[in-house]
């Protein structure tokens, strides 16, 4: 058995493709041998194509409201104890200059579902800061929304959309999301915003409540053949005021063995070793880029609102000036060997 899980990982990197059944296998007998043998197999595939950088995004989190109800979600509207706020343009552009002297070249504001922001207040938005800054990608997270919404923040300059579809199997979607949220249209946008010319991420949850080890196979399958320019996953965390409150968060050791997966199927992909990464594990980033990843997205929110916009438990870095985030993660990453870099970071197809 422990052979053939070695054989598959050598399979992967040939041929960056395994069938359904064989990730399933790698998924169910991991161990901590062969994640080690995998991680280094997704540095090296990741360093021929990255070398050692590190790419860096700033994250804008502009808005804590949401319409939605998603069980896992903190900022989920049914959630009365979330404080809500959202930003203005000026309060964006004063992140964007702030994350500009400190090195950022991608800024990405992400929200819950807020209809305030509506296309002609982004596009304002998006135009203004391709306006003062046009040497810096702008993207998007800020859910689903319809084809022509999508065009027109496009048109405005947007660069690339992140949008997670979350678990790639239908049964399981529909465990974590309320009924008026469907898998059919998360998908819908997903391909919509490939049409139109965004650098696409999609990602999901490792550990969420129901996943089993099939589900995280059709998500590496979704991602062979969906083909994201990004891919974001972290573990599920806990929200106290949500209705998996009772649920056990998912695992670090598992999540770092997902991306060195991700990063064999997708050599070239742009892969970040997440926030709740690092919160579920004080060294998540640092493992997470030693298993493959090779983006981090430090918080350029205003300090005033870190707090309101907690997805999960105890989110790191709630409480830390961004300057001090950034300083602190370029030398992390020194230490193990990487160089955080001031450039766009656009995906490139070779
Ligand atoms: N734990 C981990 N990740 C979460 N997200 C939302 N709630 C949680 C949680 N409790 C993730 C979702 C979403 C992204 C913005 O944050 O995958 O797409």
């Amino acid at each position: 058995m422990k052979n053939e899980l070695f054989n598959l990982i050598d399979k992967l990197e040939k041929e960056q493709s395994l069938t359904l059944g064989e990730y399933q296998k790698l998924i169910e007998n991991y161990c901590s041998e062969l994640a080690l043998y995998s991680a280094e197999k997704a540095r090296h595939s990741c360093e021929k194509h990255h070398g050692n950088k590190i790419f860096i995004r700033g994250l804008i989190e502009i808005s804590s409201y949401c319409k939605n109800d998603c069980y896992y979600c903190g900022i989920r509207k049914g959630n009365k104890g979330c404080q809500r706020y959202r930003l203005t343009k000026e309060d964006i552009l004063s992140c964007c200059k702030e994350g500009y002297a400190l090195g950022f070249r991608t800024f990405v504001m992400q929200g819950g579902e807020d209809a305030y922001y509506s296309d002609e207040v982004l596009c304002e938005i998006i135009g203004e800061i391709k306006r003062l800054y046009p040497d810096c990608a702008v993207t998007l997270s800020l859910g689903e929304r319809s084809r022509e919404s999508y065009e027109a923040l496009y048109k405005a300059g947007a660069d690339r959309y992140l949008l997670r579809h979350e678990t790639a199997t239908k049964e399981h979607y529909e465990k974590l999301h309320p009924k008026a949220l469907s898998f059919e249209e998360r998908m819908r946008c997903l391909r919509d915003l490939k049409e139109i010319g965004y650098q696409v991420g999609c990602g999901f949850m490792v550990g969420s409540p129901y996943q089993t080890s099939k589900h995280l196979a059709a998500d590496l399958k979704f991602i062979e053949e969906f083909s994201p320019h990004m891919c974001g996953i972290g573990p599920f965390i806990t929200h106290k005021d949500t209705p998996f409150r009772n649920e056990k968060s998912g695992s670090a050791d598992l999540t770092v063995f997902l991306l060195s997966l991700i990063r064999l199927i997708k050599p070239n992909i742009l892969l970040p070793a997440t926030t709740a990464l690092g919160t579920v594990d004080g060294k998540g980033r640092e493992r997470g880029v030693l298993s493959g990843a090779n983006v981090v997205m430090p918080n350029l929110s205003p300090l005033s609102v870190r707090k309101k916009y907690m997805l999960y438990d105890n989110k790191i870095a709630t409480g830390q000036e961004s300057a001090q985030c950034v300083a602190d993660l370029k030398e992390s990453m020194k230490e193990i060997g990487y160089e955080v870099v001031t450039e766009r970071g656009d995906f490139k197809n070779k």
